[in-house]
Formats: structure tokens, C-alpha cells, sequence
């Protein structure tokens, strides 16, 4: 069989041990940026079971519009903040998404990779479900060459979960690269003294889970207060207030693509 997605030079799997991490705002931010620096870019929602991505882009109740090409119905991913976004959210309704179990949330999310008009595409970030799941497993099949990063908050008691995330790829019938850890919500930064940096839930997660594992931390983003209304409202990290969680986006686009020898 001839390899997925041809046309897409790099394909970033965005994973995690436990939800909540702070995975989808990384996926859509680092999407958002890339797209900022240049590159082409798309994101697709694989979290089947938790599609976020509408909500986190404004795109909430977007259908994405479809059309039949060699027999088989292909959709137009939708397009916002310059990316190409696919998610099951933009092909039905929000309560049906409890019906996916097992075989069926794989073959969905075959559909969602498969026929979706990305064109060609300098990068594919991918929002993962969290943990080890099938869809997980699905992914990492279907899409051999991709790249991991994973998603962690600091305390010493998200390192197990991370630790689970990163043995996934790691494992000799997966097997897919880490291009690093991403240490999430690593120090708060109140709004009003953008300066001080307060350590809330520990530090040193992110580093160990990247010694562990020979990669590079690639970046710490602040807790930063109007993240989550932000995301909320479909906003992105470039509205923020607070220019420190911009810059710790720009480097880790920055960082992904020196790590990255592939893109040419
Ligand atoms: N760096 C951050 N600063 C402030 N809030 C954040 C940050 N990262 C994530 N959040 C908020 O935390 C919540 C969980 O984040 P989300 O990206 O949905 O996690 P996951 O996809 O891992 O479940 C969301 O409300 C989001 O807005
Ligand atoms: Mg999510």
C-alpha cells in the first residue's frame, strides 16, 4: 500500500498521558504559529472523543462541505488563522459523538485522514486523543512517518502519564521518533506584572521526562490567565495580552523546525 498523505512533508502527532494537559491548545497554537511563520499547515482533530479543536478555532457548528471524487466522498477541510482544519465536530452533531466505540472511532478517523483535500502541506499537526487508546495506535499505523511531541504539566505526578506516552512511540512495533517533551502550564504570569513568574504546580516534569527519553524539552509555556477564555472563544494565543506565552509559541515552532531535517 502506498504511503498516507504523500503530499504532507512532516506530520506532528500532539499526544499526551491524561487530558486536561493543555493538548489541544498546544496543537492549535503551534498550528496557528507555524502557519504565522510561513509554512503550510493543517490540523486535524483526532481526539474523536473530545473534539475541541471546533471550539478552540471559533469554528463551532462549521460543517465542512462534501463532494464525491473516485467514488468516494472527500470534504474540504475548513480554513482559519491561514490552517487547514479538519475535525469529526465539522461532520456531525455534538451529541452523537458518545456512539464511536472501538472499530468505529478507527474508521472514522481513517475517513477524517484520508478523505480530506489537505493538498500539499509543509506540516500536519495532529491533536491526539490522550493515552494510549486504539485511535492512538490507529494513528501511529496509518501514518509511520510522523513525529511525536508530547504534552505534560510539571508536577512530579504527570511524569507517569508522559512516561506512558512517550513508551508508545518508542516502542519497537510503533516506533516513531519524539522530536521532544513540551512542558505546559510551567509557570503562572499574572497579567498585570508580566515579569514575575510564580512556580504553581512544581517544576522540573518536563525535563526529566525529556532526560529520560534523550529528547529536547522544546519548550515551557506559561500559565497565563486569559488563555482559557481565549480559547474559549475561539481566539488564539496571538490575542493575548501577555506576550510571553507568543514568544514561547515562536520558539517551539522555531525549535520544531531545526529539529526537524526532514523539512526542506
Ligand atoms: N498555558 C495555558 N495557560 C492557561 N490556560 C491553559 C493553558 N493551556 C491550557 N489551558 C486551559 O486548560 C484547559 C485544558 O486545556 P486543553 O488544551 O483543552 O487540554 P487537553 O486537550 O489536553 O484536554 C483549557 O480550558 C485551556 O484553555
Ligand atoms: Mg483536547
Amino acid at each position: 500500500m502506498s504511503r498516507l498523505l504523500p503530499n504532507v512533508k512532516n506530520i506532528i502527532l500532539v499526544a499526551s498521558g491524561k487530558g486536561g494537559v493543555g493538548k489541544t491548545t498546544v496543537a492549535s497554537n503551534l498550528a496557528v504559529t507555524l502557519s504565522r511563520d510561513g509554512y503550510k499547515t493543517g490540523l486535524l482533530d483526532a481526539d474523536l472523543y473530545g473534539p475541541s479543536v471546533p471550539l478552540s478555532l471559533g469554528l463551532e457548528g462549521q460543517r465542512a462541505i462534501a463532494s464525491h471524487e473516485d467514488n468516494k466522498e472527500v470534504f474540504n477541510p475548513i480554513e482559519r488563522f491561514g490552517i487547514k482544519v479538519m475535525s469529526l465536530g465539522f461532520l456531525m452533531k455534538k451529541e452523537d459523538a458518545v456512539i464511536w466505540r472501538g472499530p468505529m472511532a478507527s474508521n472514522a478517523l481513517s475517513q477524517l485522514l484520508e478523505n480530506t483535500r489537505w493538498g500539499e502541506l509543509d506540516f500536519l499537526v495532529i491533536d491526539m486523543p490522550p493515552g494510549t487508546a486504539d485511535i492512538s495506535i490507529t494513528l501511529t499505523q496509518k501514518l509511520p512517518q510522523s513525529k511525536a511531541i508530547i504534552v505534560i504539566t510539571p508536577q512530579q505526578v504527570a511524569l507517569a502519564d508522559g512516561r506512558k506516552a512517550a513508551s508508545m512511540f518508542t516502542s519497537t512495533n510503533i516506533n516513531i521518533p519524539i522530536l521532544g517533551v513540551v512542558e505546559n502550564m510551567s509557570y503562572f504570569v499574572p497579567e498585570n506584572h508580566p515579569e514575575e513568574k510564580y512556580l504553581l504546580f512544581g517544576k522540573g516534569g518536563g525535563q526529566q521526562l525529556a532526560n529520560e527519553f534523550k529528547v529536547p524539552l522544546l519548550a515551557q509555556i506559561p500559565l497565563v490567565s486569559d488563555v482559557c477564555e481565549l480559547g474559549d472563544s475561539g481566539k488564539t494565543v496571538f490575542a493575548s495580552s501577555n506576550k510571553i506565552i507568543v514568544n514561547a509559541f515562536q520558539d517551539l515552532s522555531g525549535k520544531i523546525n531545526q529539529e526537524n531535517t526532514v523539512l526542506t
